[in-house]
């Protein structure tokens, strides 16, 4: 199995269950500033390789898919502030990096399974019960979502013009071990840690869908071992929060004020809501979300980064004097 973007934050939690269940494993990943080597360090299997190299490099993807029976797509840039600031990276590797991954499988007849989000549906509006579903139409707002969008017609396009053996999956908002201080969650929780307020783009109002990065991971390897042949799944816990009601969940798990947080100015073309429709997923395939409980697996990330600030302290001043520079 090929493991594009196995250093980032969903891509390290599925590798060692993919070594577990496949034996011989390569993570292809360019360790950018989001992919991390020591995120892997725990895998040591001999039949596991790591090749620090680019998707965007089509001899290298053409040469590592060529070795493989299955390849899992995870790389990609992934945070929407970064690409309302600076879109090109996110055309390079999201848009052409798929490019070059779907011609590679085409060639060499290979099975892709392709990571993708619920963002490129745009937003549903607050307080209804609507829900984003396998045929909803396409609608991105920002410029990650639209590569995302981008990358998803390929894959569709690949599978129905050359008939290559794809699926794809779009998943809600994840969170747990390893995700970067870029993110709500975890930059939530650090500033909290290190003696700074949260900040809360706009009111809080927008609502996430939050599922635990394992229960997404379970449903890849679902769609991996029983999905059909091009078709899409939409994976999320059902388990939607303001982001208010996050920033204060997560106040209180670490013993602070419920009001400890600033509001700061929103994001452009901030989507209100994403929810999914996960039927399809949990009724022809069999997948329940093992994290049922937002605030319990809340509870146990926060474990996390508190036993594990080695691990994200350097990022977490990098990554503040990024967003305080506005890049
Ligand atoms: P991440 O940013 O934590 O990790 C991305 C990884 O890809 C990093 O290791 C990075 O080094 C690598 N990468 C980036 N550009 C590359 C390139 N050109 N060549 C090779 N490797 C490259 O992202 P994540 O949150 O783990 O997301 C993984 C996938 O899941 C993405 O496709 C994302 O769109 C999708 N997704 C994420 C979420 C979420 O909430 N995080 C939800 C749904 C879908
Ligand atoms: O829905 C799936 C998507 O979820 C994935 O495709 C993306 O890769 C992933 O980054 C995530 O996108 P979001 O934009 O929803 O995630 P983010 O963590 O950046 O923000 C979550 C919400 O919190 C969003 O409404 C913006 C808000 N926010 C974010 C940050 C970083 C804040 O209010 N304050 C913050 O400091």
């Amino acid at each position: 199995m090929l493991v594009t973007g196995g250093a980032g934050f969903i891509g390290a939690n599925f590798v060692p269950g993919a070594v577990a269940a496949y034996g011989r494993v390569t993570v292809l990943d360019a360790l950018t500033y989001a992919g991390d080597r020591r995120n892997l360090a725990a895998v040591s299997s001999s039949d596991f390789e790591f090749v620090e190299g680019d998707i965007a490099d089509a001899a290298l993807v053409d040469k590592l898919v060529g070795q493989s029976d299955i390849v899992v797509h995870f790389a990609a840039e992934s945070h929407v502030d970064n690409s309302i600031g600076d879109p090109a990276p996110f055309i390079r590797t999201n848009v052409v990096g798929t490019f070059n991954i779907l011609e590679a499988v085409r060639r060499h007849d290979v099975r892709l399974h392709h990571i993708s989000t619920d963002e490129v549906f745009g937003a549903l509006p607050l307080d209804t019960g609507t829900r984003f579903t396998e045929s909803t139409r396409y609608d991105p707002s920002s410029p990650y979502s639209a590569t995302k969008a981008s990358s998803d017609h390929l894959v569709r396009a690949w599978t129905r013009s050359y008939g290559i053996a794809a699926t794809i999956s779009n998943c809600a908002n994840n969170y747990g071990p390893y995700q970067h201080v870029e993110k709500l969650i975890p930059r939530h929780i650090t500033s909290v840690l290190t003696g700074s307020r949260p900040k809360v783009y706009g009111t809080g109002a927008n609502v996430r869908e939050w599922t635990h990065v394992d229960d997404h991971n379970a449903a890849v390897q679902l769609i991996l071992d029983s999905g059909r042949l091009g078709d899409t799944y939409l994976i999320g816990s059902g388990q939607e929060r303001s982001n208010k009601q996050v920033t204060q969940a997560i106040l209180r798990l670490l013993d602070r004020s419920p009001d400890a947080y600033d509001q700061v100015a929103d994001r452009p073309g901030h989507d209100l809501r994403y929810a999914t429709d996960s039927t399809k997923l949990r009724t022809e395939l069999g997948w329940t979300p093992q994290y049922e409980d937002f605030e319990s697996g809340l509870a146990q990330t926060i474990t996390w980064y508190r036993d594990n600030a080695v691990w994200w302290h350097e990022a977490k001043r990098t990554t503040e004097a990024r967003y305080a520079a506005g890049t």
